[in-house]
């Protein structure tokens, strides 16, 4: 089957190189240097399953049929299916996402392949997936949510915890298209989840096909649970702070009960990265007149702790004569290669609005300054500077400084 993938992000790759064990897949960016090195097996982010796939593609050592190209003749052009992968971000003014990349990645498919199925990958709002059939007049245009963690894009894909796509329940050849599109993700998946056994006694990958605006709704609820406990376990942990109290002994003795668990439970300055902080908000502006109050809470609840967060750094630093604070790595979690919406940006706005200086480690940032503090790759030049060093996340050799590090990541894990 030929299948085009539009974006090569995150999404877009997993998804492209996932597919091209079984079929001819051609992934399309607008970005020619991320194509470039695509086709030189090399990946523009940081994933070890990504970069093992196209290492052996390379060699030769495990054929995929994965080429990228920036021509959309060449990829959309009697596709049996595209699938768009393309970035959809929160407009603040329009209190909605700016779904722009996602039509104009549709236009360019119909222009070159009237009739393939178009699977929508990027994260939509509510509803968005049956008014786009309508305004356009086309019923090929099916959803599927992505459920895939950054840093482990390709590993969720190859061992996914459900596929899910959206038909209108009333078009069976849209239901079958959507069919055949979970059975597209499932062939890919690695081998040994065919007979995994399930929580629910269920065996194999759990396997959905619902309603376009019911598979929208799965996408954002999922997502603005995991936010709902990460801002839970951060509540928590505030209290704990103002009140003297080891938050570390009352969140184990919370999570031992099974109904709770762990996961997504180690205090953090807030939740970040790309998608919690706007299908957050995107859920919210969904609700418009439905009664809520806790999506509210969920979103408000992120910017209270990173002021609880930053007024405790201030505090720290308040009887030093001219403080500099360090900031250890502006990125979102452990492990991660970007630092898009990570908390500890809005902690670092906080304390520069108080005039204190600030200096920031970040061997992945190639700029002298970042919104106007000062980039270092010197880790020991910057353990000196600074009077307290600021750390999202705990990293080993922060270790011969540790009585300067302020963190939350009790745990140090994720
Ligand atoms: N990153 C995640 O963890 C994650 C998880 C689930 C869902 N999503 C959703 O998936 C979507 C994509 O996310 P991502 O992280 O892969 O984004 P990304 O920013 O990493 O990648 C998007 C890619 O699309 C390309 N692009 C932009 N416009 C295009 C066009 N018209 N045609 C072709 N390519 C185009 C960009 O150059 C970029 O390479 C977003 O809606 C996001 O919310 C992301």
């Amino acid at each position: 089957m030929k299948i085009a993938v539009a974006g090569t992000g995150y999404v877009g790759l997993s998804v492209a190189l996932l597919l091209s064990q079984h079929h001819e897949v051609h992934a399309l960016d607008i970005v020619p240097e991320k194509v470039k090195m695509l086709n030189n097996g090399v990946s523009p982010i940081v994933d070890k399953e990504i970069t093992e796939f196209l290492d052996k593609n390379q060699s030769g050592e495990r054929p995929l049929r994965f080429h990228a190209t920036a021509d959309p003749a060449e990829a959309y052009t009697n596709c049996e299916y595209a699938v768009i992968a393309t970035p959809t971000n929160y407009d603040e003014q329009k209190n909605y996402f700016d779904t722009s990349s996602v039509e104009a990645a549709i236009a360019a498919v119909r222009e070159h392949s009237p009739a393939a199925w178009i699977v929508i990958k990027s994260t939509i709002p509510v509803g968005y997936t049956a008014q786009l059939r309508e305004k356009l007049q086309d019923a090929r245009i099916l959803f599927s949510p992505e459920f895939l963690r950054e840093g482990h894009a390709l590993y969720d894909n190859l061992h996914p915890s459900r596929i899910v796509a959206g038909a209108p329940q009333d078009d069976p050849e849209a239901v079958s298209a959507a069919k055949t599109f979970v059975d597209l993700l499932a062939q890919g998946a690695a081998p040994d989840e065919l007979d995994r056994k399930n929580v629910d006694g269920s065996i194999g990958i759990p396997e959905l096909v619902v309603g376009t605006t019911e598979a929208e709704a799965i996408k954002l609820f999922a997502n603005t649970y995991l936010a709902l406990r990460v801002a839970y376990f951060n509540e928590l942990d505030t209290y704990a702070e103002s009140r003297g109290l080891n938050t570390q002994e009352i969140i184990n003795g919370v999570c031992l009960d099974p109904r709770i668990g762990e996961g997504y439970n180690n205090p953090s300055f807030g939740y970040g990265g790309y998608c919690l902080p706007k299908d957050t908000k995107q859920l919210l502006a969904n609700y418009s007149s439905v009664p809520q109050n806790l999506i509210e809470a969920i979103v408000d609840a992120n910017y209270t702790r990173k002021d609880f967060i930053a007024s405790e750094i201030l505090e720290k630093v308040r009887n030093v004569e001219h403080p500099t604070v360090g900031i250890y790595r502006l990125t979102m979690k452990a492990g991660s290669d970007n630092f898009r919406q990570s908390a500890i940006q809005d902690v670092l706005k906080a304390i520069k609005a108080e005039g204190i200086a600030t200096v920031i480690y970040e061997p992945t940032l190639d700029k002298p300054e970042f919104h106007g503090s000062s980039v270092t790759h010197d880790l020991e030049q910057f353990k000196r500077d600074s009077d307290i060093i600021v750390a999202n996340r705990w990293g080993e050799e922060l270790s011969d400084a540790a009585d300067k590090v302020f963190t939350r990541d009790l745990f140090r894990r994720d």
